[in-house]
């Protein structure tokens, strides 16, 4: 038995009429002529430019390379298997767990089934475990890693990967709050009350937004948190300035009864050590916050990138509270990923492609902004190439399983680079653009000023859309967005701003896969398609 039967169905979103896009997306979902599926790295290459589709329309990419769809190999490339690599799988890890997990990264083609993993301290045991190419994870047992241990390097024939790594004690309790990251999935584990922090603890998915502080603050935290839990959002962004202490107090613990979970900016402060302390050992105890948040652009401020002062405020963090992960957001495309990797748990990056004048926004030593640094104004693209550059110089680097998240453009700025805000459709497709290319997790830029009336009565939509969808594939322990011969789950988006019809047949080729799920949506200037499945 074949897809049909096993494949789920679903169906976001609405399709909306247009003129100019005569032919909506359509892919029978019921193919009678079945066909096993081939694993991706056989499929055909898409047709050219100028090719004829069986439809009879002509199709033309709107780019050099994309395609009618982003090339699928790629999305499966998470993480890049070219090189071996350890990762602790979570950050903490504490004396009292009993096992730690290690993911082995190792390389496609390897004929070596060991690996063998070394701990540092004259306590340490090696570790060692059989292996297959692609992701493995390796559970040592505590007692073979010295308690002063601060890396693994795991051996695989002659080939050797480290990482650093450190065992904390668990936080006294009313101290900190545990927020761990899996490496795994890229997910946020909040520690529940009461559970255990590998079971019983779900992950979050971030469906956030950044909140300016200075407009609701000091007058009306509680509306202003309410407001933005009806949104969908569950996870904010104070933007400082912070007012006094009482004022930021107020929002964290409106935040909190709102459920909704904080992000704590120290933008401002961050350069400043003593500031940080202050500041850490001030809030650290509220169990709403979930993640400490640093730099602010620090690559892109008209200055050459420099991340000694991200990398000076992470580590006074961690020595204070190594419980939770410390974020910071890059917008500069080369290698600032590489460069600002050390200074946080999980990177961000903020693309905003929408109403763009690119002319003036791009980075460059001798001054000017840095609005979206190498992006060409268009969503199809310049999303893509943003998060498929830091993903590449990230595994570069031996940190391939860095998270990153995406902060999308929710405002206009017509005085800058933005001649409009994005619309709901094209917030939306960017959100997928985003998890196609391996964001885990999505913020916005800006509430309350920048929201559109549009944009804001979408997104409770979209939340109640894509957090459950995520959670579920994309950080759930359950199935993961990656390909194996038995399981597969795909998600395509069409970048080109030209609504495509394929045939059976072409689904065929392009996904492997006779029988798909298919979202067909028009009126936007790109066209979203999602695919999810399950063979
Ligand atoms: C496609 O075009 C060819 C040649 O113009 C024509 O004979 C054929 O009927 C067309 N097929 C469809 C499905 O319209
Ligand atoms: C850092 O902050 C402290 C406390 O506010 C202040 O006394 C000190 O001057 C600041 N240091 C620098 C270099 O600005």
């Amino acid at each position: 038995m074949l897809a049909t039967a096993a494949a789920c169905f679903l169906l976001l979103g609405s399709t909306h009429a247009s003129p100019i896009l005569p032919s909506p997306f359509s892919i029978s979902i019921n193919n009678p002529n079945h066909r096993r599926s081939k694993s991706p790295s056989t499929h055909k290459p898409q047709p050219g430019p100028g090719s004829t589709h069986n439809n009879n329309q002509t199709y033309v990419p709107p780019y050099p390379n994309p395609g009618i769809l982003a090339p699928l190999p790629s999305w499966f490339k998470w993480p890049p298997p070219d090189t071996l690599a350890v990762t602790p799988r979570y950050k903490p890890i504490y004396t009292t767990d009993e096992l730690v997990d290690f993911i082995v990264d190792v390389p496609k083609g390897s004929v070596q089934t060991s690996v063998t993993l070394h701990f540092e301290g004259v306590g340490s045991t090696p570790f060692e475990a059989t292996v297959h190419p692609g992701t493995n994870v390796v559970s040592v047992p505590k007692g073979n890693i010295d308690i002063s241990s601060r890396n693994v390097f795991a051996v695989l024939g002659t080939v050797k990967a480290r990482a650093a790594f450190a065992l904390y004690q668990e936080p006294t309790p009313g101290t900190s709050h545990t927020v761990r990251v899996d490496y795994l999935h890229g997910s946020l584990v909040p520690q529940q009350s009461g559970s255990s922090l590998t079971s019983g603890s779900q992950p979050l998915f971030p469906f956030g937004m950044y909140a300016g502080f200075s407009n609701f603050g000091e007058v009306d935290p509680v509306g202003a948190m309410q407001e933005l839990k009806a949104m969908g959002i569950n996870h904010v962004n104070f933007v400082p300035p912070y007012g006094n202490g009482k004022q930021i107090l107020a929002c964290i613990k409106a935040a909190q009864d709102a459920g909704v979970s904080i992000q704590y900016d120290m933008r401002h402060t961050y350069i400043n050590t003593t500031k940080v302390t202050t500041e850490v050992n001030s809030f650290k105890a509220y169990a709403g916050l979930a993640t400490w948040y640093t730099a602010d652009e620090p690559d892109g401020q008209s200055v050459a990138p420099e991340p000694k002062a991200s990398i000076q405020a992470y580590r006074t963090i961690q020595s204070i509270d190594p419980h939770r992960p410390v974020m910071l957001v890059l917008n500069y495309k080369r290698d600032s990923a590489a460069q600002f990797a050390q200074a946080a748990d999980i990177l961000m990056t903020d693309v905003y492609p929408v109403g763009l004048d690119p002319s003036n926004c791009n980075f460059s030593p001798e001054g000017g902004c840095c609005g979206c640094d190498g992006c060409f104004g268009d969503l199809g693209i310049d999303i893509r190439r943003r998060l498929q550059s830091y993903r590449s110089q990230l595994a570069e680097i031996g940190k391939p399983r860095t998270p990153i998240w995406m902060v999308l453009q929710a405002f206009s700025d017509p005085n800058t680079c933005w001649s409009r805000a994005p619309t709901p459709d094209e917030y939306r497709l960017m959100a997928y653009l985003s998890l196609i290319h391996g964001a885990k997790g999505l913020m916005g830029w800006i509430y309350p000023q920048g929201l559109t009336k549009e944009l804001k009565a979408s997104l409770p939509g979209l939340s109640a859309e894509l957090v459950p969808l995520a959670s579920r594939f994309i950080l759930g322990g359950e199935q993961v967005l990656e390909y194996t011969d038995t399981k597969r789950q795909i998600a395509a988006v069409n970048s080109g701003d030209k609504a495509v019809t394929l045939t059976e047949g072409e689904v065929a080729t392009i996904f492997g896969q006779d029988s798909a799920l298919v979202e067909g949506r028009r009126g936007m200037e790109s066209l979203a398609v999602l695919i999810l499945t399950t063979v």
